[in-house]
């Protein structure tokens, strides 16, 4: 299998550098993928930098040049529930855009871009193995909607705003839905994996400083423990 693993930062990325073997670097397009193989798979790691258009750049990319069987997106987030704590890893469910308004445009809702789904689902296949395997392995995760913006959600008032528009949302990102539209528009699919850096409250720069490292590599691990089985 051919897998794209996209990852905003360098500090969520440094654990795949130590556990893979590194056969090459390629650009394709906007982006420098580092290139492995390991067991049967094919692995495509890249740097995208933060934001949903860094996002978007750098999935569309790989994807319009290369045939790619499985996405991962990881990295960290921000909690937006009392009972996701910092290290907790989050497998999304779905993605949805928390800073898009277009409710005066038509028939959509807070989120929605026009003539896009309101949220993007991320059911298949390959996600239910992901989730097996967690199972199998015991570790811990909850599952649940996830939402993006290009805003660093960083005071009790945005992410309670936020809160009121997505009130079953367990994390907030950078990345995540503008990854899930262009997977869904290239018909490819993608598993959303983060760690819990922050609460997204007045402490969330601090907190993320201090902990994107840590749970960047819990999330690493993880992904890479997946691949292994293989
Ligand atoms: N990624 C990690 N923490 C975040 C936060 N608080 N807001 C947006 N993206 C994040």
């Amino acid at each position: 299998m051919k897998i794209a693993i996209i990852i905003p930062m360098a500090e969520e990325r440094e654990y795949y550098l130590e556990h893979f073997q590194l056969e090459a670097k390629e650009r394709i397009g906007a982006v420098e993928f580092e290139h492995f193989t390991h067991g049967s798979n094919d692995i495509y790691l890249g740097l995208s930098g933060i934001g949903k258009v860094q996002a978007a750049m750098a999935l569309t990319s790989l994807l319009a040049t290369t045939k790619i069987d499985l996405i991962f997106l990881t990295g960290s987030a921000g909690s937006l529930q009392e009972n996701v704590r910092v290290n907790d890893l989050v497998v999304a469910d779905a993605f949805a855009y928390h800073d898009v308004n277009a409710v005066n445009a038509g028939p959509y809702v807070i989120g929605q871009i026009p003539q896009e789904p309101a949220i993007y689902s991320l059911a298949n296949d390959y996600r239910e193995q992901f989730v097996s395997f967690l199972h199998d392995e015991q570790i811990a995760f909850q599952s649940g909607l996830i939402v993006t913006g290009d805003t660093f959600v960083s005071t009790n008032a945005l992410k309670e705003a936020i809160k009121a528009n997505f009130p079953t949302a367990l994390g907030v990102e950078m990345e995540g839905a503008a990854m899930a539209q262009v997977a869904s528009h290239f018909a490819v699919p993608l598993i959303g994996l983060r760690a819990i850096s922050d609460n997204g409250d007045d402490n969330a720069d601090f907190d993320f400083d201090q902990f994107v490292r840590r749970v960047g590599k819990t999330a690493a691990q993880t992904i890479s423990k997946f691949l292994d089985t293989d």
